[in-house]
């Protein structure tokens, strides 16, 4: 989703704000561009295309500013074209936005009723149009910004700035991500940490409804709305809390390998590990950190999970996770479905959201939902002072570090890692799970870092199938039990980097529809780790062989495979429930390099945003 950069302080703007810019283009974006303000006025450079291109279109030598805005544009109203691209500009007023202006139509009639005339399809321009209508009746320009932002209805993040108060950065958040990085007399914003890591690790994660004023050496937050604005605190004033970030900019670079993807692939061993330490030798003591008490836990007679996309994959493991080892129903809804029909919650029941980012519009809808229907609230989410994180009544959080990576995977197995210690801990908390089975699964989830290693050394394997599959247009993906979720992910991966159709389907299920796609080499990955489904999932690769699919094994069983899968991928034994974790390891990589091979941007996959913080 777009993505704001704001910039005040002693160091030129531009460079600062191009290289925050360039630290956002992982949440997906179409347009790009900066605007500043210095003492001669102001100064707007936007194009579509990407950040290259706009450095393309910036003056040699830069104009010199203390100050200035940067956007980068995910088309939601208009489409995407120079035009459209952000800063929007009136009246000397410019403006970036994150979000979308549900009543801008309205505005926007009103405005041009009046005579104002737009430059734009977008509906943030009616942002800068209705402050300078409030300017054109004599309002100065900062009481003229605050009764226009009054008047908007949706989700916003802005970055405010005007010619006519050189000095004065605003940013201003109601339901869209921003974040306000303080350094040493100078201060960022940002629709993400990773903008300006390099440049601080001190940030305020801003709330709904505020705006902060941000001049040099000063930075004052108040409330919108509160008697037109009043300021309410200052940095150092009690309930202004500023969190340290305990990421590196290197751990938001790539670090020698060609993507971003990749790099987070080979992390994996890593941040499975940092996932569990915490907890690993005590996942009851984790409940209690979390403030979940055995009362509460007895009391509960089903638990709810909402996220989307890999979230929501990770969510389906866990389903299966907490029921073999907890014996407690799980419900399991994609947070968009979840928002919108009767959530039969009981109070004080435990609803938990799975977010990598913690600022997914439709997981946190979901969240205060369950909220409101008195559920506990628990989110295992990956960023520190996210929404999700401080909206939740409770927060386990995945380790993973920066995600940059379009296309989630260490943050999936990072989450995967928190729910099998959410098992085993409400596994032996219920007396489901009797300490000597618990210390056996632990014992294998502390071996997980190792094994996770061992599966990618199938990379060069993965990389010869994916030669093989490069000009398939469609794939089905196959799983069973525990492992189904694993085929709709290494489906999904597949479809967002490679842009190749793929289907994930419980295997058993494939005669009810989809063997119909079924002809001549067509290829099929079936997850097939040993254990109680094996022969089942066997006869399902009959089934597909004696229709001509070109059957792709994902096992730890090579042999049994010999003579009945075209192509095998071996991955490491492990105990059946945490199969998961080294099976969706090639698929991962399946994905990357058939994406590599057929030269898609696989860090930036085309229509996709990182953290989709719209409905
Ligand atoms: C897929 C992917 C998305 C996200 C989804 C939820 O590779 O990255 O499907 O998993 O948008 O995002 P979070 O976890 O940030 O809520």
């Amino acid at each position: 989703m777009c993505g704001i950069v704001g910039y005040i302080g002693d160091k030129s703007a531009l460079p600062v704000l191009m290289d925050g810019l360039k630290r956002l283009e992982y949440r997906g974006y179409d347009s790009a561009g900066v605007a500043y303000v210095n003492g001669g006025g102001m100064g707007i450079y936007k194009t579509m295309g990407r950040i290259r291109d706009l450095q393309g279109i910036l003056p040699e030598p830069l104009p010199e500013a203390r100050m200035g805005l940067g956007h980068t544009r995910w088309a939601t109203h208009g489409a995407p074209s120079d035009r459209n691209a952000h800063p929007h500009a009136a009246g000397g007023v410019v403006v970036v936005h994150n979000g979308i202006i549900e009543n801008y139509q309205q505005l926007k009639s009103r405005l041009q009723s009046e005579g104002h005339e737009f430059a734009s399809d977008t509906d943030t321009e009616v942002i800068p149009q209705l402050i300078s209508r409030y300017m054109k009746k004599g309002m100065p320009f900062e009481a003229a910004m605050r009764r226009a932002i009054l008047d908007l209805k949706g989700s916003y993040a802005l970055g405010i700035m005007s010619d006519q108060a050189p000095g004065k950065l605003f940013a201003v958040r109601n339901g869209s991500p921003l974040v306000v990085g303080f350094g040493e007399g100078e201060f960022f914003f940002a629709s993400d940490i990773p903008a300006f890591l390099p440049y601080t690790k001190k940030f305020v994660f801003m709330e709904d409804g505020q705006m902060f004023t941000l001049s040099k050496g000063e930075a004052r937050l108040e409330l919108l709305g509160n008697g037109g604005g009043t300021p309410v605190k200052k940095p150092e004033a009690p309930g202004f809390k500023v969190v340290e970030i305990d990421w590196t900019a290197e751990m938001a670079e790539k670090e020698g390998y060609g993507h971003f993807m990749e790099k987070e692939i080979y992390e994996q061993p890593k941040t499975v590990m940092e996932t569990m330490r915490e907890w690993i030798d005590d996942p009851p003591g984790m409940l209690r950190a979390l403030g979940i008490t055995s009362r509460m836990i007895l009391g509960w007679r089903r638990l709810h999970i909402a996220a989307c996309g890999t979230s929501y994959h990770a969510a389906l493991v866990g389903k299966y996770a907490i029921e073999a080892l907890a014996h407690i129903p799980v419900d399991v809804e994609i947070a968009s479905e979840f928002r919108y029909r009767e959530q039969l919650i009981e109070k004080n029941s435990l609803f938990i959201s799975i977010t990598q980012s913690g600022e997914t519009a439709d997981t946190l809808a979901a969240q205060r939902e369950a909220a409101k229907k008195g559920a506990f609230s628990l989110t295992l989410c990956n960023v520190v002072g996210s929404t999700a994180s401080r909206e939740a009544d409770s927060v386990l959080y995945t380790r993973a570090g920066p995600e940059i990576g379009v296309a989630s995977t260490k943050a999936f197995t990072a989450q995967m890692t928190a729910l099998y210690l959410l098992a085993v801990a409400l596994g032996t908390e219920r007396g489901r799970l009797i300490a000597a089975e618990a210390q056996t699964l632990i014992g294998q989830l502390k071996k997980m870092p190792l094994l996770v290693e061992k599966a990618l050394g199938s990379a060069r394997r993965v990389e010869e199938v994916a030669r093989s599959i490069t000009d398939s247009s469609s794939m089905l993906y196959l799983g069973r039990g525990i492992n189904y979720p694993i085929a709709l992910e290494g489906a999904l991966k597949l479809k967002e980097i490679s842009y190749i159709h793929a289907e994930g389907y419980p295997a058993g299920e494939m005669k009810h529809g989809p063997i119909a796609l079924i002809e001549k080499g067509l290829p099929v990955v079936v997850v097939i780790p040993m254990g109680s489904l094996f022969e089942k999932t066997l006869s399902n690769i009959e089934e597909v062989k004696a229709r001509g699919g070109r059957v792709i094994a994902v096992t730890d069983e090579p042999a049994s495979l010999r003579g009945r899968a075209d192509e095998t991928i071996t991955v490491p034994p492990t105990h059946p429930v945490l199969s998961p974790f080294v099976n969706v390891i090639p698929l991962q990589l399946l994905a990357f390099h058939t994406g590599v091979l057929r030269s898609n941007d696989v860090d930036k996959p085309r229509n996709l945003a990182k953290s989709v913080t719209v409905e």
